[in-house]
């Protein structure tokens, strides 16, 4: 299948399987289950050695931001356990048109906007990570309009070898009637379309969007000036489970004095995070308490 025909299968596919998640409201306000350290915490923490690190170090000191902006950490994805639901589907909308260009980076000279990276993995229903998968993205302007003429922030990628994707994009603006939202269908090869929408932590509108989705939170933070998202997919793809290809998790618990390379990932309080800056653990460093140090994994 070329560029071209798996853009119009995305198209023609996703027609049939749209619609909001059916139990969307209920996932907001229900604890979740100590987070264990599975195969997919593993392959974020190289995602993050490899993507998030750079970025991270660029900021600088950017504790203070970090914990300024949010407060707390952004509500994590959905972990991917065996077994564990795919990713919920939302309606297109009105302005998905196929044949996208092939291209990771929608940004254009001259286009306004706050910088937004937007990374993660695509996984089947056993957490293993799949290559190959169509992600045809789409979003309104800074100023919330789409562009239904040409193909300004428009764009489709293939997840790479490991399974993962990376889009540099804009943040899209806010229009009538939705709060903020990137449009994506994603397609396996051979496999149907799953055609959603991501969503951003803490924006006023997404208490009154009624197809807004809480399952479908990006875990967002601020970076160099712009904002980087992470969001990983779990489609509907059988697989068996296999023993994947990511790193063998060590099992360490953050420890004072232990040095940690970007990448290196822990668990604390039963949570697992991710070393984004080089440094050795000072006490009142806890991984939740220093976002620019430790991501939630
Ligand atoms: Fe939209």
């Amino acid at each position: 299948m070329d560029d071209g025909a798996g853009t119009h299968g995305a198209g023609t596919h996703g027609a049939g399987r749209n619609g909001t998640g059916p139990d969307g409201e209920g996932a907001a306000g229900e604890p979740r289950s100590p987070r264990l350290v599975r195969r997919k915490t593993v392959l974020r923490a190289a995602l993050a050695a490899t993507v998030a690190a750079p970025v991270a170090l660029a900021a600088g000191p950017a504790l203070a931001r970090d914990l300024a902006t949010g407060g707390t950490a952004p509500r994590l994805t959905p972990p991917c356990d065996d077994g564990d639901d795919p990713t919920p589907e939302q309606m297109e909308g009105p302005y998905f048109k196929p044949n996208s260009p092939e291209r990771t980076s929608l940004l254009e000279p001259g286009l306004p906007g706050t910088r937004l990276t937007v990374t993660g993995y695509v996984f089947g229903r056993a957490c293993r990570p799949l290559t190959g998968v169509l992600m045809d993205f789409w979003q309104a302007d800074a100023n919330g309009g789409y562009d239904n003429t040409g193909f300004r922030l428009r764009g489709h990628q293939y997840t790479d070898s490991r399974g993962s994707y990376a889009l540099t994009t804009i943040v899209p603006g806010l229009y009538p009637g939705r709060t903020r939202h990137l449009h994506v269908k994603v397609q396996a090869p051979g496999r149907p379309v799953l055609t959603t929408q991501l969503y951003f932590p803490n924006e006023p509108r997404n208490n009154t969007d009624t197809i807004f989705d809480p399952r479908l939170l990006m875990t967002v933070r601020d970076a160099n000036g712009g904002r980087q998202a992470a969001f990983d997919f779990v489609l509907d793809v059988p697989q068996d489970p296999g023993p994947g290809p990511g790193p063998t998790p060590p099992g360490t618990t953050w420890t004072v004095g232990a040095a940690y390379r970007a990448g290196d990932w822990v668990t604390y309080a039963d949570l697992a995070y991710v070393c984004v800056q080089p440094h050795t653990a000072q006490p009142g460093w806890e991984p939740p308490a220093v976002p620019a140090l430790w991501h939630p994994a």
